[in-house]
């Protein structure tokens, strides 16, 4: 073994100055290679110097599903997930929550900053003026079937509307993109509502620009067509809006990865929405909080309690609701949720499957399975139960959680496309499959 392979004897110097470099040795051919560190990582093209011979490609490093691999920098959202910290733009979430409204947190996300007087005004203004669809887009949407799940019309009306602003493909056009932008945050309460009123059968509602974001929601969703006076409840509205600034962003998870990945290919935004608004509709991602809703009515009593836990201990299913990536000790946006639920209940009276969902909490957090995984309540175990106290149906939850991270999304979008270091996603595979084979002479055409 060469001399730098030994390892070193007890008290003797280390055999490498302290640098903010990797020192690495490859075992195939005992070279040594210097890759630099920065901001607690390695650039992982550095490593394709590392080669076994002059042909080889060199070394590329395996992550399937991105455990372990930035793929961006970014300045938008911190999250410390051990120490369940999460910030936007520099803000912890807890004091952004209940002290900015989702408008202001919107434009905090994109702009970076939060807006003086007049910068608000003219952002409320601009979003306040582009709730309104085309009403062949409302044609559209008429065309669904009366039961197609809500979260299915918004990924297809998100991506019908690209056909709507063929400008939006000038990506690089600042006006262009900040109208783009307006338009996105601006209609996704509108599709949302038309999207509900559409499954009942009812006439759809249109925005009115007196309404507070969260208030047209809530109106467009629940005012009888048959009068205009409406007001939602004020501490639903104010609820509401908290919930969307609790689940404004939430740096690189799944949507936001596809919303970025379509983008690096040059998409308008709203066909990149389309995508980012796909991957929240699945189960595991946005999904969630209809799927605990059912497995709450499912579990019915707290009797049935231990059942649940013995079928997810099996490893039979998932306890909805629990669990993260990236939080291993608390979801932050969970605690918060936990303390807006008691407003919502003292304007509906209290939701029974609380109770149900208080109590698995409290087994689940005491069970070495739990404990031992790190698995806690999620921002969807909860959320849930409130947008149901609110009078939204489940299929609608997942719609609920796309309305304010459209402005996530889109401060994610805009950073991709100014960043000069990205370029067209495209992850390399390790190829597992046949090696070269022919198809037989007896096979082919004479
Ligand atoms: N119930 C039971 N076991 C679980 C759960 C759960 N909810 N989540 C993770 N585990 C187990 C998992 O089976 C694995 O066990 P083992 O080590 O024995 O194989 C261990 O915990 C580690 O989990 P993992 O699958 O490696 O975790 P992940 O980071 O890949 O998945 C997750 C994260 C959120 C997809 C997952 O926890 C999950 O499926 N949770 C339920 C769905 C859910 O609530 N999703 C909402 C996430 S928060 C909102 C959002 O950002 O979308």
């Amino acid at each position: 073994m060469p001399k730098r392979m030994q390892a070193p004897k007890k008290k003797t110097a280390p055999l490498l100055k302290k640098d903010h470099a990797l020192h690495i040795v490859d075992g195939r051919t005992l070279k040594e290679y210097t890759v630099p560190i920065q901001h607690g990582s390695i650039h992982a093209p550095d490593l394709r110097q590392i080669r076994a011979s002059e042909t080889d490609f060199g070394l590329l490093s395996y992550d399937p599903s991105f455990q372990n691999t930035a793929s961006c920098k970014s300045g938008i959202t911190f999250i410390d997930g051990n120490a369940g910290i999460l910030r936007y733009r520099g803000y912890p979430i807890e004091e952004l929550a209940g002290n900015r409204n989702y408008l202001e947190v919107a434009y905090l996300l994109i702009n970076g900053r939060l807006p003086g007087k007049n910068q608000l005004a003219e952002w409320l203004h601009n979003i306040t003026y582009h709730t309104m669809l085309h009403e062949n887009i409302k044609k559209f949407m008429d065309d669904f079937h009366h039961d197609a799940h809500p979260m299915g019309m918004l990924v297809c009306t998100l991506a019908g509307l690209s056909t709507f602003y063929p400008e939006a493909k000038a990506i690089f056009d600042t006006d262009l993109r900040q109208r783009q932008i307006h338009r996105l945050i601006a209609k996704m309460p509108t599709i949302a509502a038309f999207a509900y009123r559409h499954s009942i059968g009812m006439a759809y509602i249109y925005p009115s620009n007196d309404l507070g974001y969260a208030e047209n929601l809530l109106a467009m969703m629940h005012r009888p067509s048959w009068t205009t006076d409406y007001t939602p409840d004020p501490v639903l509205s104010k609820a509401l809006d908290l919930l969307f600034v609790l689940h404004a962003d939430h740096e690189q998870n799944c949507s936001t990865e596809a919303m970025r990945t379509v983008g690096s290919a040059h998409a308008d935004p709203y066909t990149c929405a389309a995508a980012a608004a796909a991957a929240l509709y699945g189960p595991l991602h946005g999904g969630a909080n209809e799927q605990v809703i059912r497995m709450l009515k499912e579990v019915r009593t707290k009797e049935n309690i231990p059942k649940l836990i013995r079928q997810v201990k099996a490893g039979r299913r998932l306890l909805m609701g629990f669990g993260h990536r990236i939080y291993k000790n608390r979801d932050p946006r969970a605690e918060i949720i936990k303390k807006v639920a008691s407003d919502v209940f003292a304007v509906t009276g209290r939701n029974p499957l609380l109770d149900i969902a208080l109590e698995l909490e409290k087994v689940a957090i005491s069970d070495d399975y739990f404990i031992k995984r790190h698995l806690y309540p999620n921002v969807d175990f909860y959320s849930g139960i409130i947008y149901q106290s609110m009078g939204f149906p489940v299929d609608m939850f997942p719609v609920l959680f796309a309305i304010p991270r459209m402005s996530g999304w889109l401060a994610q979008w805009q950073e991709m496309l100014l960043d000069p270091e990205q370029r067209i996603t495209r992850p390399r595979q390790l190829y597992v499959g046949s090696r070269l084979r022919h198809i037989p002479e007896a096979e082919q055409p004479s």
